[in-house]
C-alpha cells in the first residue's frame, strides 16, 4: 500500500483566478504512502483553501509546495529527501520566495532535525497540526524563519473540516473515522508519528457518507491504523458499520486496515448481514510463524491467525483477504520464514502488500533487538513471498473465469478510453469494453479471462 502518490489538482478555475487577481498563493501538494496520507492531504487542501489558498497541480506554477510523507520504512523516507532536494535546489537557484513545507509522519518522526539536516524547509508539521498550517505559513513569511508544529492530539479527527476530494475518480472516497495507533507492534513507527488512538464522531462519519452519496459517490473506504478498535461512546465499528449500510444501502462500504487481535465474530456478522459491506478484508498477518509474532508483539499466534480466517470463511462464504507480509524481520531463520509460505499456501490470499524488514528508530524492534537477517537474505525471502503470491493470485482469478460479478465502475482503463475499470464486492479490478456504461453504474459482468492482477470480463447487463 506504500505508494508514491502524487495527488495534485486545480481547484476551479474561477477560484483560481480570484485568488491570483487577490495575490493570494498557489499551493502544490503531494501525497506519499498510505490511504491515510491521501485522506489528509484532502483536509490540509480544504484548510488551505478555507484560508484563501488556491491548490495548483503543477509544481512550476507553485509558491508553496507540501510533501505529505511517510516514515514507514527506510526507503519512503529517501524517496522524500530526493524529491525536498530537488524543490531546495529550485529555491536556491531561481525561486527563493518558494515555500516548502514537510508534513505527516517524516515530519512527527524527525521534528526539529529535519530542518537541521534539509536545511530551506520553511514548515514542518505534523499529522495533527493541519489546522495550524495557515498561521505556519504565515509565521514563516513573516519572519524569514522556520515555522513548526508537531504537537499530537488526544483529541484531533479533523471531524468538522469537509476534504476537498481533489484526486478523487468521483465513485469511490476515503473517509477516516479514527487515527492513531496504540497497539506498539514491534517494528512499527506509527504509534510515534502518529499518536494515540482516538475516534471520530459516528453522527459526522455517517453524514459524511450520506453527503457522498448524494454527490454521486458509490463507495466509501472507512480508514484508520487499527479500524476495528474504532469505538465513540457507545459506538463500535460493527455498529457504525452497520449504521453506514442502513442509512446509504446503496453505497459500497469498504475499510482498512484492520488488526486480527480485534477482529470479531460480531464484525464477521455484520459483513454477512449487510449487503452493501464488500464481502472482502485486509488482515495482516505480517508473519506466519508464532515466535516471530510474539517477537513482533502481534498479540496472537499464526494458529489463533489461521482459526480467525476459518470462522471468517465459515460466516461469509466466499469472503476475500489481502494481508501484509514482512520479510527478514530480527532474528528470522529460514525454518521462520517457510512458516510465512506455508501460511500463504494455506490460506491463498487474493493478494498480499509485502515489505523488507527495515529498521525503524525508536521502535521495540530497534532498542531491543538486532536488525540481523543481511539484506541479500531479505531480498530473497521476500521474491520467494512475491513470486508464490502472483501464483496464487493467478489461480484464484483463474478460478474466477465463468462466474458473473457485480462491478462498479470507476473510470476508464489505464490502457485504453475504449475500456472501462471497475471493482469486484471481493475487491478485484475487473476490464470490460465500455458499451454505453459510464463511472458510478453497477454492471453485472461475466469474468472471461484473467492475470493475476486483474480481471477480463464482458457486461451482462447494468443494475
Ligand atoms: N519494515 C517493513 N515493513 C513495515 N511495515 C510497518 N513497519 C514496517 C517496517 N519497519 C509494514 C507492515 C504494515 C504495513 C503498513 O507496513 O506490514 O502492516
Ligand atoms: Fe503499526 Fe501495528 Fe499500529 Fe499497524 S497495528 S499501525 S503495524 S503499530
Amino acid at each position: 500500500m506504500q505508494s508514491t502518490i502524487p495527488v495534485l489538482e486545480d481547484i476551479d478555475a474561477a477560484r483560481v483566478t480570484r485568488q491570483e487577481a487577490s495575490g493570494h498563493q498557489r499551493v502544490y501538494l503531494e501525497t506519499y504512502g498510505c490511504q491515510m496520507n491521501v485522506s489528509d492531504s484532502e483536509i490540509v487542501a480544504s484548510v488551505l483553501q478555507k484560508a484563501g489558498y488556491g491548490l495548483t497541480r503543477d509544481p512550476e506554477q507553485a509558491d508553496v509546495v507540501l510533501l505529505n510523507t511517510c516514515a514507514i520504512r527506510e526507503n519512503a523516507e529517501q524517496r522524500v529527501r530526493r524529491r525536498l532536494g530537488h524543490f531546495r535546489a529550485r529555491k536556491r537557484k531561481r525561486d527563493r520566495h518558494l515555500k516548502i513545507g514537510v508534513l505527516g509522519c517524516m515530519a512527527e518522526r524527525l521534528r526539529y532535525k529535519l530542518l537541521e539536516q534539509e536545511r530551506l524547509v520553511d514548515v514542518v508539521a505534523g499529522p495533527d497540526a493541519y489546522r495550524d498550517l495557515p498561521r505556519l505559513l504565515d509565521e514563516s513569511a513573516e519572519t524569514g524563519q522556520s515555522a513548526v508544529n508537531i504537537q499530537l492530539s488526544r483529541e484531533e479527527t479533523y471531524a468538522d473540516i469537509a476534504p476537498v476530494r481533489y484526486g478523487s475518480n468521483g465513485v469511490s472516497a476515503f473517509v477516516s473515522i479514527m487515527r492513531g495507533c496504540d497497539n506498539m507492534c514491534a517494528f512499527c513507527v506509527v504509534p510515534f508519528t502518529r499518536g494515540r488512538e482516538r475516534s471520530r464522531e459516528a453522527d459526522t462519519i455517517v453524514d459524511e457518507c450520506q453527503a457522498l452519496f448524494e454527490d454521486g459517490y458509490r463507495e466509501v473506504t472507512l480508514l484508520g491504523q487499527n479500524v476495528n478498535s474504532y469505538r465513540h461512546g457507545t459506538c463500535s465499528f460493527p455498529d457504525l458499520l452497520n449504521r453506514i449500510s442502513l442509512t446509504v444501502p446503496a453505497m459500497r462500504v469498504r475499510y482498512s486496515t484492520s488488526h486480527p487481535k480485534d477482529c470479531s465474530r460480531e464484525l464477521l456478522e455484520v459483513h454477512r448481514e449487510c449487503p452493501n459491506v464488500c464481502n472482502y478484508i485486509h488482515l495482516p498477518v505480517q508473519h506466519g510463524n508464532s515466535e516471530v509474532l510474539e517477537r513482533m508483539r502481534r498479540g496472537y499466534t499464526a494458529e489463533h491467525y489461521r482459526a480467525l480466517i476459518a470462522r471468517a470463511r465459515e460466516i461469509c462464504p466466499g469472503v476475500s483477504f489481502s494481508t501484509d507480509i514482512i520479510a527478514g524481520f530480527c532474528g528470522e531463520t529460514e525454518a521462520e520464514h517457510q512458516d510465512t509460505l506455508d501460511l500463504m499456501r494455506e490460506i491463498r490470499y487474493d493478494y498480499a502488500f509485502t515489505f523488507m524488514y527495515s529498521e525503524r528508530p525508536d521502535t521495540y524492534a530497534a532498542r531491543k533487538m538486532r536488525d540481523d537477517v543481511p539484506e541479500a537474505v531479505k531480498k530473497h525471502r521476500l521474491t520467494e513471498i512475491i513470486e508464490l503470491q502472483n501464483s496464487i493470485s493467478l489461480e484464484n482469478n483463474q478460478q474466477e473465469i465463468g462466474r458473473i460479478h457485480t462491478v462498479l465502475v470507476e473510470g476508464n482503463s489505464r490502457r485504453s478510453d475504449r475500456q472501462l475499470c471497475g471493482r469486484t464486492d471481493t475487491n478485484k479490478m475487473v476490464i470490460f469494453d465500455r458499451h454505453h456504461y459510464v463511472p458510478g453504474q453497477y454492471v453485472r459482468v461475466r469474468v472471461t479471462g484473467c492475470t493475476s492482477a486483474t480481471l477480463l470480463g464482458v457486461p451482462v447487463q447494468a443494475i
